[in-house]
């Protein structure tokens, strides 16, 4: 019997949070722990105590809590908490509810003093909160009684190796701490490195497309009573993909509308759409050529572990096309765990040597040069290993590969403007590294590659509420500022600002060029026309020196003071995330400065004093 039940939860944007997660549940049963990996907010975490009612489907219980207080319900001795920070300090969607409810007021200290705990971070240490989720989760738990394996390993992606770097040696050290506490028995031996485990799920492949099952596994699992979802998307018509920078611009850049007619979506400004991406029928071909795989089969799931879920999106029966083009994140580039699995998997003896020395703790340099910093993809890897690729038993595909994710746009029109539509403003994402072939953004590629005048196209979506709230009052005045595509969010917010009456509207926007790169000219012009909207631009290369949106913002610097000092405005940023959302909070902080007469921590609080009062928000991307 295995000594204790070890529970992994993970809270993961990207994925790659949950990779690590992943890692740790195989790391924990190559040593024989009994192990669970589970996203945060699937796990019942919110359990009241036992006496004082059942948890209800939420995990919160439906009578009151004993003497008003709230007693966290982890049943487990060991919990590894693996969370990602993403924007500016924020959790990931898939454990918001988790953070707020561990940071409720009511819970007594006492709440964990049953639990060891460790919590490992992954950041981006170029970003101003580097793992804020994991440090300020730490010392929550720890206020809460529970009690540290180890101090919260922080992970960075901007080290060279990756997060990795910090990882592995934290990892050592927590089996040591695990194992010290909880021994597994003698008889039990260590899975050798070498050995694969056995796959999560047996797959059962067979020749002929049963005559029961919906090509199009979507549809019909739509439960009309719910709004769309990542388990059921809604299937949008794309009704317009048109380039919206001149032919000449160094970028491709599209608006994209969706009919979402009969969805029951509805959202507002600043929210977000998730779009499911597929694989470019090439690369499907390409990959079933180098595996072995005939696409045309078809097959069954079946977790070899009681109470393991199936994936979900993937229909049962599903057809080894579909799983190629709609589920395995192929284009994504490989994490060292695909080159551990892949290394036990093979039995060509030059490849698997290669591949362990990849997947080691002293390849990790070696690792970084072939595949993270050009960009080499999990399929050019295939095609780099074609021994070990053909002999890829299919039961490992979905422990091998990740799952491709959603990907999310802020939606840029408001359903008062254009009733029934998503409208997204996109940048195709095309790079070149030293690899020949230029590297292309799965999803953006995916989706400017469609053209619904060739006939019908539907494109799986839904939508969720983003970080950007707009007030609802008619009098307070908003600031937006939105160079390049972060206007996107800006323009539904103004669609329907306008549409409501509101005035006081305020848009920075920047680009390279007005002849270039100037989106939706002709309707801010006619907005300006009728009085609802005052615009800024800035045109960066029209002059010899860069001019950008903070240089504006500093030369209007006594309006921009007046809109927020006196009338209570509230301000808004959204765009690339790398240096534009440092140099315009500089440039407003300036502004405090000089047209506010504050000193400088003063002016520092007041921007904190408008963060916290949600008078200054952003939304950024990568
Ligand atoms: P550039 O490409 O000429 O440098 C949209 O991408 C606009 O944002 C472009 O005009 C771009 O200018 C500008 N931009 C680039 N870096 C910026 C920054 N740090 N702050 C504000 N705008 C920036």
């Amino acid at each position: 019997m295995p000594s204790v039940q070890l529970l992994v939860l993970f809270g993961s944007q990207t994925g790659t949070a949950q990779d690590v997660a992943e890692r740790l549940g195989r790391e924990a049963r190559r040593r024989r722990l009994d192990c669970r990996v589970q996203e945060l907010d699937s796990y019942a975490v919110v359990r009241l105590d036992g006496r004082a009612g059942d948890p209800g489907p939420d995990g919160v219980g439906r009578s009151e809590p004993m003497q008003g207080k709230r007693r966290l319900g982890f049943r487990e001795p060991l919990v590894i908490f693996v969370c990602a920070t993403t924007g500016q300090g924020d959790p990931p969607d898939n454990m918001k509810n988790f953070w707020r409810f561990i940071f409720r007021k009511n819970l007594p200290a006492t709440s964990l003093c049953q639990l060891d705990f460790a919590v490992l971070g992954l950041g981006d240490s170029s970003y101003a909160k580097f793992n804020f989720v994991a440090k300020k989760l730490h010392r929550r738990l720890l206020q809460l009684g529970g009690s540290a394996l180890l101090p919260a390993c922080l992970g960075d992606d901007q080290h060279d190796l990756g997060p990795d770097a910090a990882i592995d040696s934290w990892l050592r050290d927590l089996w040591e701490k695990v194992l010290g506490l909880y021994p597994v028995p003698l008889d039990l031996a260590e899975i050798p490195p070498g050995v694969p485990l056995p796959s999560t799920f047996a797959i059962q492949l067979f020749q002929n497309m049963p005559s029961t099952v919906a090509q199009e596994p979507f549809v019909s699992s739509l439960d009309p009573h719910q709004p769309p979802s990542e388990s059921q998307p809604f299937l949008a018509p794309m009704v317009t993909n048109q380039r919206v920078t001149s032919p000449s611009h160094f970028q491709d850049v599209r608006l994209i509308e969706f009919d979402i007619t009969g969805s029951g979506i509805s959202f507002s400004a600043g929210d977000v759409v998730l779009i499911q991406p597929s694989n470019s029928a090439a690369h499907v071909q390409q990959f079933c050529r180098v595996l072995g795989l005939d696409p045309n089969q078809w097959f069954t799931l079946h977790p070899r572990e009681p109470g393991v879920p199936c994936p979900p999106g993937l229909p049962q029966p599903c057809s080894v096309w579909h799983l190629v083009t709609q589920y395995l994140d192929i284009a994504s580039v490989p994490r060292r765990s695909f080159f551990e699995l892949l290394a036990c998997l093979s039995a060509h003896e030059l490849e698997r040597e290669k591949l362990l020395e990849l997947s080691s703790a002293t390849g990790q340099e070696a690792l970084c040069e072939y595949c993270s910093r050009p960009r080499r993809t999990i399929l050019e890897v295939l095609c780099d290993f074609p021994h070990s690729a053909g002999a890829i038993p299919p039961d490992y595909l979905l422990d091998l590969i990740p799952r491709i994710r959603p990907r999310a746009f802020s939606i840029a029109s408001s359903l008062l403007a254009h009733p029934n539509r998503v409208q997204i403003l996109m940048a195709v994402v095309q790079y070149q590294t030293r690899l020949k072939e230029p590297r292309r953004g799965l999803c953006s590629s995916w989706l400017a590659s469609l053209d619904p005048g060739q006939g019908p196209i539907r494109v799986p979506l839904w939508v969720r509420p983003g970080s950007l709230a707009f007030p609802e009052s008619p009098d307070i005045p908003v600031i937006m500022v939105g160079p390049g595509t972060g206007v996107a969010p800006f323009r539904a917010a103004i669609q329907e600002r306008v549409a409501q009456g509101q005035t006081g509207n305020f848009l920075f926007f920047g680009c390279r060029w007005r002849g270039q790169d100037f989106y939706w000219e002709a309707e801010w012009q006619e907005l300006e026309k009728r009085g609802c909207l005052t615009l800024i631009t800035a045109f960066s290369r029209e002059q010899e020196q860069k001019v950008y949106v903070q240089h504006r913002l500093q030369e209007l610097g006594p309006l921009v003071w007046e809109l927020l000092d006196r009338r209570g405005a509230y301000f808004y940023l959204a765009g690339n995330a790398k240096y534009m959302p440092a140099d315009v909070t500089e440039a407003l902080t300036s502004i405090f400065q000089e047209h506010g007469g504050l000193s400088s921590p003063d002016a520092t609080t007041y921007l904190g004093i408008l963060q916290r009062t949600l008078r200054f928000q952003m939304e950024t991307w990568a």
